[in-house]
C-alpha cells in the first residue's frame, strides 16, 4: 500500500534516525511529532521542539505527559532563531528534523508558517545535518498564504546542491483540495 503522507513522514525518520540522536521538531503544534521523535530517539537522545504559539507549547507538554523519556526541550521561540539554540557542539550531529507547516488544526488560521523563516530555519538545520541525516517537511498550502510559501520552498530545494543533498518530493497528484505534501532533503556528505 501507498503510504499517507504523515505514515510516510513518521517512516523516513524512522528510517534514518538513531537511537541516541538530537532531532527537532520545528513547528510542535499540538506534540504529535515531538512525542514520535521523543520515543524514537530514545533515553540517550534529545528532542529540540519549537513554536511561536504558547497555546502549542502547552499542548506539546501535555501531550508528553505519559512520555516515558525526559528528552525534549519545549522552545517557545520562532524556529527562524534556531542557530540561537545550536551550539558548536551540536554541528554534523543533528540526526533528523521535522516541519508541518501552516497553522495549529483548530486554533488561529491566520498564525501561519510562512516562506522566509522556513528557508532560514531548515537552511540552519541543514548544516548542522549530520551525514545521512534528513529533513522532513509536510507542506500544507490549502490555506490562505500557503501558496506563497509552498512555492519559495520548492524554488529554494530545487537549487540544492545534489552533490551534498538528495532532494524527494512524495505526494498524491490526483486528489482534490490542494493536498498537502511530503519534501524529505537528506545530507550525502
Ligand atoms: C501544522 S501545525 C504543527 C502540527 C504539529 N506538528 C503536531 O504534530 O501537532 C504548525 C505549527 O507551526 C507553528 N509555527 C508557525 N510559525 C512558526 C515559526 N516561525 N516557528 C515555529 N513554529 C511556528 C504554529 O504555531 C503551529 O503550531
Amino acid at each position: 500500500m501507498l503510504r499517507g503522507i504523515l505514515n510516510f513522514a513518521h517512516h523516513l525518520l524512522e528510517d534514518s534516525v538513531m537511537d541516541g540522536d538530537i532531532v527537532i521538531d520545528a513547528t510542535c503544534g499540538n506534540g504529535n511529532d515531538t512525542l514520535f521523535l521523543s520515543e524514537l530517539v530514545g533515553e540517550n537522545g534529545s528532542v529540540l521542539a519549537f513554536d511561536i504559539q504558547s497555546q502549542a507549547i502547552a499542548a506539546t507538554k501535555e501531550a508528553l505527559l505519559n512520555n516515558e523519556q525526559d528528552n525534549v526541550s519545549l522552545i517557545h521561540d520562532s524556529h527562524e532563531n534556531i542557530i540561537d539554540y545550536l551550539p558548536d557542539t551540536m554541528n554534523k550531529k543533528i540526526g533528523g528534523a521535522i516541519f508541518n507547516l501552516g497553522y495549529l488544526p483548530k486554533s488561529d488560521k491566520s498564525i501561519i508558517t510562512n516562506g522566509y523563516s522556513t528557508i532560514i530555519a531548515m537552511d540552519t538545520i541543514l548544516s548542522f545535518l549530520k551525514k545521512n541525516g534528513l529533513i522532513v517537511i509536510v507542506v500544507y498550502h490549502g490555506h490562505e498564504g500557503g501558496k506563497h510559501e509552498k512555492d519559495a520552498l520548492l524554488k529554494h530545494v530545487i537549487h540544492l546542491d545534489q552533490k551534498k543533498f538528495s532532494v524527494l518530493q512524495y505526494g498524491f497528484i490526483n486528489q482534490k483540495n490542494n493536498p498537502p505534501f511530503i519534501l524529505a532533503i537528506q545530507k550525502k556528505i
